[in-house]
């Protein structure tokens, strides 16, 4: 059976992000700020960030997928691409966790090809231990070292997404 130890209760979470969320509204003084939400992980969090930012701004989907249980298996799949115009926009990455980085700087990659004016990155979770490519994660709510969480939109195995708070999964 997999053990579930309490990493990160609700309440935590949502005091970091409304922290985040209003140095990203003080910080963005442009009015083409787009949220750009990384699918699946980001949902929850996404959908909390964008409420308790003050700044006008829209928002977009992309989908990417690298993973099968807990290890990468290094292919990034697109599974859906923003719809939104993004020439000349300030585009806001919103990620779930960032590992090996290796998804974002393919997203990045590809988001460059579009001529956004600007590109940065908000990771409810930034983990250190496995990175593999220099990544600037300007916007994070919690930092950790190593482990694998799920819960507020993380899962295993498409499972434990709809935790309300976050937990460290042991196998
Ligand atoms: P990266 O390409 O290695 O940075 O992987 C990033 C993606 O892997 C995230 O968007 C998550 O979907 C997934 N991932 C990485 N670590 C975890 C974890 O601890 N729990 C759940 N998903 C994770
Ligand atoms: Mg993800």
């Amino acid at each position: 059976m997999p053990q579930f130890i309490p990493l990160l209760s609700e309440s935590e979470i949502n005091k970091q992000v409304k922290k985040i969320a209003e140095k990203i509204s003080n910080d963005y003084k442009t009015e083409d700020l787009v949220l750009i939400g990384v699918l699946k992980g980001a949902f929850i969090f996404l959908s909390d960030l964008t409420r308790q930012i003050t700044i006008d701004h829209e928002i977009d989907l992309i989908g990417a997928s690298s993973y099968e249980g807990t290890s990468s298996t290094g292919q990034i799949v697109f599974t859906k691409q923003p719809d939104l115009e993004l020439e000349n926009r300030d585009i806001l990455l919103v990620e779930d966790i960032v590992d090996t980085g290796n998804t974002l700087l393919k997203i990045i990659e590809f988001l460059k090809l579009l001529n956004p004016r600007s590109i940065k990155i908000c990771s409810l979770i930034d983990k250190h231990e496995r990175r593999e490519v220099q990544i600037n994660v300007e916007y994070s709510c919690f930092s950790l070292d190593k482990g694998f969480i799920v819960g507020y939109g993380l899962d295993y195995n498409e499972k434990y997404r709809n935790l309300p708070a976050i937990y460290d999964l042991k196998p």
